[in-house]
């Protein structure tokens, strides 16, 4: 009966969707991929049925194929998907009271109804099927985009986004390395742009302090930053040094060598400070940066999700502004601005981003490749491992079907 009603379903929502049939004229059939997505109901995927640790993660050729419920959406078939640390900690559970309130905001579905989720939070791969009001975009067209965390994620065969989270994927690029990029370059985007105030235009010679040089963020926003002409100093381990100069670091700090707020502190103040890294950084790196200039600390590590994943979404929420007010204020009054960075999926922003990769300014910094049955080991190395950068799941080989 149930797959009745999702066979029914399918017919109703296919109105939805634009996608041409064979004799529509003008259709650009691909030779790369087939076209059938709608003759379809399941699709290969790793999923989770429940928030744990590795062993929560199962492979099945039956998961349930996307389908356009809003005129603006995409189908994207997923050649390649990025990992970060957040799928590791999503996989645990970290969120679940946020993710599931944007999934269902009025809270009508039973607690679990998220599951089986699949993680993945970068895709690279091509237009499947576009929604009748998407007009940036057309069947075979490479795109990439971040996915927000309370969408299905691109550890599957196909995954479906709203239009304006995606972007046409630099052309310099294979998938796989399109995949490294996306969900880091959307963070620190809305980090340095959104919420710190930066724009290639205002950013010659500004001086930026990046806390976790080394990581996913870390190794894009130093690309970025040196792009746009601004003197970059990063804190990392010292094996990291060689690596971060690479990619454009003007000055380095080892943070194993001891307490970085001394060296930090005898250099020239900074107009901006972003941090990847929490802890105790607060109580020292405001100090280091230029009063009554406008200078901003903005930091990714935030109480938020832990907050509504404890207390609930009303009360986390409510104890969250309560945080960042004070801490806003108590710094407002020393004459520099504390704020709070979060992930904002964009595509306009990846268009911005991929002329930089397409000039050449940024490169995918690529740490491991797996293949698609090798989901738990990359799970498993990122969660031993120190990152260099991204790790990247191939979903399709490029040229080939499944
Ligand atoms: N708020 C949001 O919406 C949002 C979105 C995305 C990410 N984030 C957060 O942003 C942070 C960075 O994300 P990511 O993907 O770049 O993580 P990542 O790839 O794990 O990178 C973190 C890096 O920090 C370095 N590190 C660790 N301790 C350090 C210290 N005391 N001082 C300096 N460097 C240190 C490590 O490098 P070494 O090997 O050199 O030690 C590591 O490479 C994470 O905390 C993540 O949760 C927040």
């Amino acid at each position: 009966m149930a797959s009745v009603r999702h066979l029914v379903c399918r017919w109703w929502l296919c109105h939805l969707s634009k996608s041409p049939t064979v004799n529509t004229p003008g259709f650009r059939r691909s030779k790369r991929f087939s076209t059938c997505s709608r003759r379809r109901t399941v699709m290969p995927a790793w999923v989770m049925d429940k928030y744990g640790s590795n062993d929560v993660l199962r492979f099945t050729k039956n998961a349930s194929f996307p389908v356009i419920t809003y005129p603006n959406e995409v189908i994207v078939k997923v050649f390649a998907a990025g990992l970060n640390p957040h799928d590791v900690s999503m996989r645990g559970g970290y969120g679940a009271a946020t993710f599931s309130m944007k999934r269902d905001p009025l809270n009508i579905k039973q607690s679990g109804s998220e599951f089986p989720v699949t993680l993945g939070r970068e895709v690279s791969g091509v237009i499947m099927e576009c929604g009748l009001d998407v007009k940036y975009f057309r069947e075979g067209d490479e795109v990439w985009a971040a996915i927000p965390p309370w969408k299905q994620g691109s550890l599957a065969e196909f995954v479906i986004l709203s239009a304006n989270e995606v972007s046409h994927k630099p052309k310099s690029l294979s998938h796989l390395e399109a995949a490294a990029i996306p969900y880091v370059a959307a963070t620190t985007w809305s980090a340095l742009v959104n919420t710190g105030g930066l724009s290639k235009d205002n950013c010659a010679k500004k001086r930026i302090l990046i806390l976790g040089g080394s990581g996913g963020v870390g190794t894009f926003a130093i690309q970025m930053m040196k792009a746009w002409g601004a003197h970059v100093t990063v804190t990392c381990s010292q094996n990291a040094e060689r690596f971060v100069r690479g990619l454009g670091a003007d000055h380095v700090v080892d943070y194993t060598a001891g307490p970085v707020e001394e060296p930090l502190s005898a250099l020239e103040k900074f107009d901006l400070i972003l941090d990847n890294v929490g802890g105790d950084a607060e109580r020292w790196a405001l100090n280091l940066l230029k009063p009554w200039s406008g200078a901003k600390y903005v930091t990714l590590v935030t109480p938020f999700l832990q907050n509504t994943d404890r207390l609930g979404i009303a009360d986390g929420m409510m104890q969250t502004a309560v945080t960042v007010a004070s801490k806003a204020l108590k710094h407002l009054v020393k004459g520099v601005h504390y704020r709070w960075g979060f992930f904002a999926p964009s595509g306009p922003a990846l268009d911005e981003i991929r002329e930089m990769v397409d000039a050449r300014q940024i490169r995918p910094v690529v740490e491991e490749t797996f293949d698609f049955s090798q989901v738990p080991q990359a799970f498993e190395k990122m969660e031993k491992g120190h990152a260099r950068g991204k790790t990247v799941v191939q979903i399709i080989k490029e040229g080939n079907d499944l």
